[in-house]
């Protein structure tokens, strides 16, 4: 007689769910990692993807920021998903929050595998924060931006 899996077994065997891309974020960065980005289990290490979520993190931030900055926090990470050899990550991130300060962003990293394009699974999600800093690395106010005038009301500004 054959045993049935236990939920959770069952549950890590199932194929992950795919998903569509977000309509709410904006396409930063895209990168595909190779053979040198892996761990020992021949995923690709974890590290390496933080790496990429704090660089993609920085781009809409450096619209608001204009100039130098530093990440002051990762508020939250979680990785959902391995991510492999070839896979074409792509990374979409949203202004969450905009301070005196600091701006903090949502980044969504999403996966498509190498030979089967167009399916995308959701793989990372992080938040951050960034600081605009003075020439000696201290928080600066972010200059007002004429733009800001006609936010359509998305954004929590302070
Ligand atoms: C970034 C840095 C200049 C901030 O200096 P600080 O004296 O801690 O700054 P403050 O306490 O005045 O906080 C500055 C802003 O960061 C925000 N902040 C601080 N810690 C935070 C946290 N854990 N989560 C979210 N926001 C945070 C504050 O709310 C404030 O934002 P606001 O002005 O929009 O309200 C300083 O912490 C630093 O140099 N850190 C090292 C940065 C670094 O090396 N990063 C990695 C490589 S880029």
């Amino acid at each position: 007689m054959t045993e049935s899996p236990s939920p959770a077994r069952a549950a890590a065997r199932a194929p992950a769910m795919l998903t569509t891309l977000p309509a709410d974020k904006e396409l930063v960065l895209k990168v595909i990692p190779m053979p040198g980005d892996c761990n020992a289990n021949g995923d690709i290490f974890g590290g390496w993807v933080m790496a990429q979520v704090d660089l993609a993190g920085s781009v809409l931030p450096a619209r608001y920021v204009q100039g130098r900055m530093a990440t002051v926090a990762v508020n939250e990470f979680v990785f959902k998903q391995p991510v492999r050899v070839g896979d074409i990550l792509s990374f979409y991130a949203s202004v969450q929050r905009i301070g005196r300060t600091s701006v903090t962003v949502e980044v969504e990293v999403y996966a498509e595998r190498f030979a089967t394009q167009g399916k995308y699974l959701k793989v990372t999600e992080a938040r951050l924060t960034y600081v605009a800093i003075d020439a000696s690395g201290r928080p600066r106010p972010i200059p007002p931006r004429a733009e800001d005038d006609a936010a359509d009301g998305t954004l929590t500004t302070e």
